[in-house]
């Protein structure tokens, strides 16, 4: 087939019409899950190829895969040259930014602030120009170094000493265990799991341990991932073994005689210890 001059001005033109407005182009995402720190701020990358302008396209960023319970999965939205809070899930309220300087390069990349344990997760970037669009989708983990094992007394058991130990603050879930003075692992009850109202993991693990010659306890909290380990360690006279056992007792009558609420009893449990 011969190539005439009027194809090729029309070529030309089919070209032209396309940069005006009509342009075709890809989404493109970071093809790695971002490691996002809580409490810290993260980059989630998105741009569109070739690097047009996308101020006038409409730039939607939304949770995807959340559980069925939460039908609002909008995190940033920008249309019509703003942003637009109207529907944004709560929690990402004052948190979401795009970076208006890069829109312009069709960088759409969203910025977070305040990172939550409840922001992990994958994240869609939907971009549309009036006759095209096209998404990425973004994992997102979040990682959080929680708090030393906080020890306490929870009262006399079955002959032995029930033991409460607690961390606070971890993302993803860390794993806790008590140890002897040997450094063998007790038997303990389940891993009490709980999240805090950012996402972040609460874990308790209570134990009971019998009278022995050192009474020295460990409580030792470790995220192999996160490389992480924390320990805190607990001394039990004999004496005290015996003492309690008298607290417990006075405690005991004060409840059935009702002058005493549960947490007062605690408390005094705990007092009578610290003498
Ligand atoms: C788009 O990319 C090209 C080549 O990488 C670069 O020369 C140009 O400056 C970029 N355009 C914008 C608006 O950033
Ligand atoms: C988009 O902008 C952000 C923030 O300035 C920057 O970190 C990122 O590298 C940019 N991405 C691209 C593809 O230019």
């Amino acid at each position: 087939m011969m190539w005439t001059w009027t194809d090729c001005l029309c070529v030309n033109l089919l070209l032209l019409l396309q940069r005006a407005g009509s342009e075709k182009f890809e989404v493109l995402g970071p093809t790695r899950a971002i490691v996002a720190v809580a409490g810290d701020e993260v980059i989630l990358p998105c741009y569109i190829k070739p690097n047009i302008s996308a101020e006038d396209m409409r730039v939607d960023w939304f949770r995807f895969n959340l559980p069925d319970t939460q039908s609002n999965t909008q995190v940033h939205l920008y249309q019509d040259g703003r942003d637009k809070y109207h529907d944004q899930i709560h929690s990402y309220r004052g948190r979401t930014s795009l970076f208006k300087e890069e829109l312009k390069k069709g960088n759409t990349s969203l910025k977070l602030i305040r990172v939550q344990g409840t922001n992990d997760g994958h994240y869609t970037c939907l971009v549309q120009s009036k006759t095209h669009y096209d998404d990425a989708t973004i994992q997102v983990y979040i990682t959080a170094i929680g708090s030393k094992p906080e020890v306490s007394i929870e009262g006399q058991k079955e002959g032995g000493m029930a033991l409460l130990c607690v961390s606070k603050g971890w993302f993803p879930e860390p794993e806790l265990e008590w140890l002897d003075s040997e450094g063998v692992t007790l038997s303990a009850g389940p891993l009490e799991t709980d999240r805090d109202y950012e996402g972040f993991y609460i874990v308790k693990l209570k134990t009971t341990v019998k009278e022995t010659d050192i009474n020295r306890f460990t409580c030792r909290v470790r995220h192999s991932q996160l490389h992480e380990v924390m320990e805190t360690g607990f001394h039990i006279s004999s004496e005290l073994i015996l003492v309690h056992e008298e607290a417990w007792r006075i405690a005991f009558a004060l409840i059935v005689s009702g002058h005493c609420g549960h947490i007062s009893f605690h408390y005094l449990a705990l007092e009578w210890f610290a003498q």
